[in-house]
């Protein structure tokens, strides 16, 4: 193949590719190259705008490390991971619905008995959160498997208080619902928080007139054996950046009463000097089709 130009370049490439073993790979491949190519035709990209763009994707691999995952927020930030999510999540109406993974889940989180504080020490308002886990017919799921990982009052992760070490978690969880499939915990209310906003995708955001903010949200991700893999969120009813979510994650039914309650005697019978919070969110999981 020689004296390739703008016409011959594309298929030169594809005709390159076309002997991988792996089909899903060559169409995969295949794709991206002539989404691509076709990509620089339309803008009738300029050789110093590519150059910006290899510098920009230059930058967002150099700041990702273990803890900061810079690819997973450009692919949140430009909308892929809510496109991907909803196309491989496609479910009975009735289901809860899947959104975004985020970048701050992390393996090995704690293991909590049910009623557990989950928050281990973080100030805040006191939340009680409890709910069932049940199938697409209504029946119970006996002891899911319960992940939970939540911001603090201040809008924080755990694993964005380098302070903290790398086995101090707060506000993560694993939890295993009951034999009637009932889940409850205590934990803090988590705020709002602008997603990392200090490297490549922040100044991305900034060119772009857009702001980095996520509504307030506690994540869960809920496994069972006979189930599809639930990974979602419950955002704060009435909260602020509902329709402005900053990796396009809100979803209506994901959207729920987080109940204030005067100083009192808590779910646990315990008694609270301070107002405090509950939520209660039932799931309804998909069976798998094997
Ligand atoms: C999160 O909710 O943890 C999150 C999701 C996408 C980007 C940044 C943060
Ligand atoms: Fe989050």
């Amino acid at each position: 193949m020689r004296n390739l130009d703008e016409h011959t370049i594309t298929q030169a490439v594809l005709t390159r590719n076309a002997n991988a073993d792996d089909a899903r790979l060559r169409e995969i491949m295949t794709s991206l190259v002539q989404h691509l190519h076709a990509f620089a035709r339309e803008t009738k990209l300029t050789e110093p705008e590519w150059e910006k763009g290899i510098e920009f994707l230059t930058a967002v691999g150099q700041i990702c490390s273990p803890t900061r995952q810079e690819f997973i927020l450009l692919s949140d930030t430009l909308g892929l991971s809510t496109l991907v999510t909803a196309q491989n999540h496609k479910k009975p109406d009735g289901c809860t619905e899947a959104t975004v993974f985020g970048p701050f889940h992390v393996q090995n989180a704690p293991q909590y008995d049910l009623g557990a504080d989950i928050s281990d020490g973080l100030p805040g308002v006191p939340w009680y959160v409890r709910g069932s886990i049940k199938d697409i017919d209504g029946n119970p799921v006996p002891h899911a498997v319960i992940e939970v990982w939540q911001a603090d009052d201040a809008g924080f992760y755990d694993v964005q208080k380098p302070e903290l070490g790398q086995e101090t978690y707060q506000g993560r969880a694993v939890l295993q619902a009951d034999s009637e499939g009932l889940y409850h915990f205590k934990t803090i209310v988590p705020e709002c928080y602008p997603i990392p906003h200090d490297g490549p995708v922040g100044k991305m955001l900034q060119a772009l007139d857009r702001h980095p903010w996520r509504p307030a949200h506690l994540h869960f991700m809920i496994i069972s054996p006979n189930h599809e893999r639930l990974v979602t969120h419950v955002f704060r009813e009435h909260g602020e950046y509902l329709d402005s979510d900053a990796v396009f994650g809100v979803r209506s039914s994901l959207i729920a009463d987080w109940v204030e309650h005067q100083p009192g005697v808590d779910p646990y019978g315990e008694k609270v000097d301070t107002p405090y919070f509950t939520l209660d969110f039932d799931f309804v999981l998909n069976p798998v089709t094997r």
